[in-house]
């Protein structure tokens, strides 16, 4: 069982890789393969919109941009589930994640559906606030709508919560490994 963990923030000691981190600890403590993919360590350029707009991912379900998006796609197709984490920037995820999903979007649903019917889990880490994490978690859930994919989970971590959630990130990682080997009880 591999379960990918794609995380963005630019702090590698911040309340979003300590969520990404109890998280993965579930995983392992599960006995999942676990595929750490910290997205502002990459090279993720955003989508050009190339051609008429359409581009040629809808053609070929190839982005026409040459750095790392292609390799993090492969290793999300390689992956039973998928966990995204994103830092709440401006009620929103962050920039580097909202580039990832615009093209992975654009090759996902006008093409290759490579990823469709993956059940996902889906973490929004605030450290101001607060405010933003249920519209940064429907954004990025809006881009998994779009792609087949499903958020089996959404979760909020903000500075006033983070005492009791981060330990339960960590059976939560263990809980969705056994909903990945034995099957979901969800309709949608
Ligand atoms: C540009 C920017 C916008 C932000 N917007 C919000 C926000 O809308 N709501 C909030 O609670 N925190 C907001 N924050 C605070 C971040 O969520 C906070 O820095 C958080 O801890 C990010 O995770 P990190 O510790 O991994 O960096 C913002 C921070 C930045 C840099």
């Amino acid at each position: 069982m591999k379960v990918a963990v794609v995380w963005s923030s630019p702090n590698v000691d911040g309340l979003t890789n300590r969520g990404a981190k109890q998280f993965m600890n579930g995983l392992v403590k599960a006995g999942a393969e676990v595929d750490e993919i910290h997205l502002n360590r990459t090279r993720m350029n955003h989508c050009m919109a190339c051609g008429n707009g359409w581009g040629q991912c809808r053609e070929t379900g190839e982005c026409a941009l040459k750095d790392d998006f292609a390799d993090v796609y492969k290793r999300l197709t390689e992956a039973d589930g998928i966990v995204f984490v994103s830092a709440v920037y401006w009620s929103d995820m962050t920039e580097c994640m909202k580039a990832f999903l615009d093209r992975l979007r654009r090759c996902e649903a006008t093409h290759n559906h490579y990823l469709a019917e993956k059940r996902c889990v889906l973490i929004a880490c605030a450290g101001g606030t607060g405010r933003g994490t249920l519209e940064c978690l429907g954004q990025m859930e809006k881009a998994l709508v779009h792609m087949g994919m499903r958020a089996y989970d959404r979760i909020s971590v903000i500075r006033y919560n983070s005492d009791y959630v981060l330990p339960a990130l960590e059976q939560a990682g263990e809980v969705y490994v056994e909903r990945l080997e034995n099957g979901f009880d969800m309709r949608y």
